[in-house]
């Protein structure tokens, strides 16, 4: 199976694929950096949702989160919470009608953001979102980062719910665009036929500099709180791939 809308195809086994990714740890740190500007257990909304992880352990440390999502793949993988829904839209287009306290989007979602009118758009749809002083917390690919790391083609291969999967990444790179193309090939064997099903997916992934974001955010009608590396809050450098910002309504 080809699929040219990252997710369609790849969402399927996309918990699977990052079932060693620490959600717990991100939703501490995220909590943190909330907690810090006087968001605690309020309303989220969430740009990029995908199946609902870091919505669930949100609403377990108290926040009310409505997630906005592009793939039916993914909100199908979603599983029911309380305090959190689910509803499929574009970001750089939806519009729920209301404000929140915060607007979160989370694990490069707005690294899928390629364009200048893309990113553009989800600025102003956060925006939009928000009341003044609301906050805008989101992560991307760091162009430092990439520059000095550079892609490389990397294997990942992992078992559970009666399937061995093997994917390979190979990055495509646009360095005149800031942009990497990451071609997934998904190799999934089923444990109990021995079938292989075989799916192909490019995700084009934008990397950001910091100039570049602050530029976005002032047009946008934002201020910068905060930019370090996800997770570790260490200053931005060229260790740090997923920078974090946060950003405020003024
Ligand atoms: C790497 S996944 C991250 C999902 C989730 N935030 C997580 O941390 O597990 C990126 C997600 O962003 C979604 N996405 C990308 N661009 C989008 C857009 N323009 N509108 C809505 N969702 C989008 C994708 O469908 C995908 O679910």
């Amino acid at each position: 199976m080809s699929s040219t809308t990252p997710f369609d195809a790849y969402g399927r086994y996309y918990d699977l694929l990052y079932r060693d990714k620490d959600y717990v740890a991100e939703v501490a740190y995220i909590d943190g950096l909330l907690d810090r500007y006087g968001i605690t257990g309020r309303e989220l909304l969430e740009f990029g949702s995908g199946t609902g992880k870091h919505a669930r352990l949100l609403a377990i440390s108290g926040y009310r989160v409505t997630g906005v999502e592009r793939s039916a793949e993914m909100i199908e993988q979603a599983l029911p919470f309380p305090g959190v829904s689910y509803q499929q839209g574009d970001i750089r287009t939806v519009r729920l009608g209301r404000t929140f306290d915060a607007v979160l989007s989370l694990f490069h979602v707005m690294s899928y953001q390629t364009t200048n009118a893309d990113v553009e758009a989800v600025f102003a749809r956060a925006a939009e979102h928000l009341g003044a002083g609301g906050l805008f917390v989101f992560d991307v690919w760091y162009s430092p980062a990439v520059h000095a790391q550079r892609p490389a083609v990397r294997v990942k291969r992992l078992s559970g719910d009666g399937v061995e999967i093997t994917r390979l990444a190979e990055p495509e790179l646009y360095p005149n665009d800031n942009r990497v193309d990451v071609h997934y090939t998904i190799f999934a064997r089923d444990t109990t036929t021995g079938a292989v099903h075989t799916l192909t997916e490019t995700h084009p992934m934008r990397h950001f500099s910091l100039p570049e974001l602050d530029l976005l955010a002032v047009g946008a009608g934002f201020e910068r709180l905060r930019a370090e590396a996800f997770l570790t809050g260490d200053p931005p450098s060229e260790a740090s791939w997923g920078l974090c910002l946060v950003l405020r309504k003024v």
